[in-house]
C-alpha cells in the first residue's frame, strides 16, 4: 500500500486528524479545523432563527454558518423543545438568546417579535427551519388521513410561515431589504409516496413564499425557500422509508445529496446582501437531483435486480 504524506483521516464534518513526517522520520499528527471561512457576509446584520433542535437540525448548521459570517440573532423553538435541553449548547457558542414560541401561536410569535425588537431593534432576517408530520408519525397512510392531525401538520410545517412574517411585519420588526429564508423538499413538486401529507405542507410552503414575496417586495424584503436533499435529522428520520430516499438521491444526484453544512452555507448567501434581487423562489439545494431522470447508477441497481 502507497501512502502519500501528509494524509488526512475526517474526524467530524469539521475537524480533520492530519499525520505527517516530521523531521527524523517520526510520524507526528495534529487537529486541524476544516470549518469553511467566514467572509463577514452577514456582518452587522440581525435576525431569529427558528428550528434548531439538535446538532443535527438544519436550523442547528445555519446559526452555526450565520455566527461565522458575522450575523447575531435569537434562537426560537417550540416550548416543548426546552426541556430536551439541546439548545444552550448552541446559544453559548453562538451568543444568542433563545426565546421559546409556537410558531402556530400568535401570541408567541408578537412576544418574541417584540423581544426582538428590544433587544436589535429591526432585524435583517428570519429563518424558518420547521416542519412536523402528524400522520406520517403515527403511519397513517394518506388515503386515511386524520384530519385533526393533518390541519395541525399544516399548521405546523405552512401556515407557521405565514404567521411568523405576519407578526414580524406587524411589529415592524423586518428593516427594508431583509431576507426571509424557509425549508422545503422536493416532494411540495413531486410525488414522493411516503413523504404523504408532508408533499401538501411543502406545496403550501411554497405558495406562501411566492404569495407574500409579492408583498414584500414593496420593503425591499425577500423571501425564498430552499428545496433541500434528504438530510438525516430528527424531522427527517420520522418518515418511514427515509434511508431508502437517502439512497435514491444519492444514486441520482451527479454531486450526491447535500448535507446540512453545505445548506447552511447556501442559506447565508439568501441572507446576504449578494443575493438581494431574488425573491419569491423555490431554489434547490440538492446535487442536482431535480434535473434529472434515472442515472447510470440506478439503472445498473435495477439491471443487476432484473439479471440483465
Ligand atoms: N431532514 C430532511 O431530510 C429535510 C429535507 C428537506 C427539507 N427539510 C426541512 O427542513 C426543516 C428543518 O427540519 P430538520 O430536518 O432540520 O429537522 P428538525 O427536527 O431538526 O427540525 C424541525 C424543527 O421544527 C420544530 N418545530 C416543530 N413544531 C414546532 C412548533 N409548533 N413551533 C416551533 N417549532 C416547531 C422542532 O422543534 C424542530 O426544531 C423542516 O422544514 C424540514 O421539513 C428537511
Amino acid at each position: 500500500m502507497v501512502f502519500r504524506f501528509p494524509f488526512h483521516i475526517a474526524v467530524g464534518p469539521n475537524a480533520c486528524y492530519r499525520y505527517f513526517w516530521g523531521t527524523q522520520h517520526v510520524l507526528h499528527f495534529e487537529v486541524f479545523d476544516m470549518t469553511v471561512p467566514g467572509h463577514g457576509l452577514l456582518s452587522g446584520k440581525t435576525g431569529v432563527i427558528f428550528g434548531a433542535l439538535n446538532e443535527s437540525s438544519i436550523a442547528w448548521a445555519i446559526a452555526e454558518a450565520a455566527y461565522r459570517e458575522g450575523g447575531r440573532f435569537i434562537l426560537s423553538n417550540a416550548p416543548v423543545a426546552k426541556r430536551l435541553g439541546g439548545l444552550d449548547a448552541l446559544a453559548e457558542k453562538t451568543e444568542s438568546e433563545i426565546i421559546w414560541a409556537d410558531a402556530t401561536s400568535d401570541e408567541d410569535l408578537t412576544n418574541l417579535f417584540e423581544a426582538a425588537k428590544a433587544q436589535f431593534g429591526q432585524i435583517d432576517f428570519i429563518v424558518h427551519s420547521i416542519g412536523m408530520g402528524i400522520n406520517v408519525r403515527k403511519d397513517k397512510d394518506y388515503t386515511e388521513l386524520n384530519y385533526d392531525w393533518y390541519q395541525k401538520t399544516l399548521d405546523i410545517s405552512a401556515v407557521s410561515l405565514h404567521r411568523i412574517v405576519t407578526n414580524a411585519m406587524n411589529a415592524e420588526s423586518v428593516r427594508d431589504g431583509g431576507s426571509i429564508v424557509a425549508l422545503s423538499y422536493i416532494g411540495g413538486q413531486r410525488v414522493f409516496t411516503k413523504y404523504s401529507e408532508m408533499g401538501d405542507a411543502k406545496a403550501l410552503l411554497e405558495s406562501i413564499v411566492r404569495s407574500y414575496g409579492y408583498r414584500l417586495g414593496k420593503k425591499g424584503i425577500r423571501i425564498n425557500a430552499i428545496s433541500q436533499s434528504p438530510t438525516r435529522t430528527t424531522a427527517g428520520s420520522g418518515i418511514e422509508g427515509f434511508d431508502a430516499m437517502f439512497e435514491y438521491g444519492e444514486m441520482l444526484s451527479p454531486l450526491g445529496n447535500a448535507d446540512a453544512a453545505s445548506c447552511a452555507d447556501y442559506t447565508v448567501t439568501l441572507l446576504s446582501d449578494l443575493t438581494r434581487m431574488v425573491t419569491m423562489q423555490t431554489l434547490f439545494h440538492d446535487g442536482g437531483f431535480n434535473n434529472m431522470g434515472i442515472s447510470t447508477a440506478l439503472v445498473e441497481a435495477l439491471s443487476d435486480k432484473l439479471g440483465r
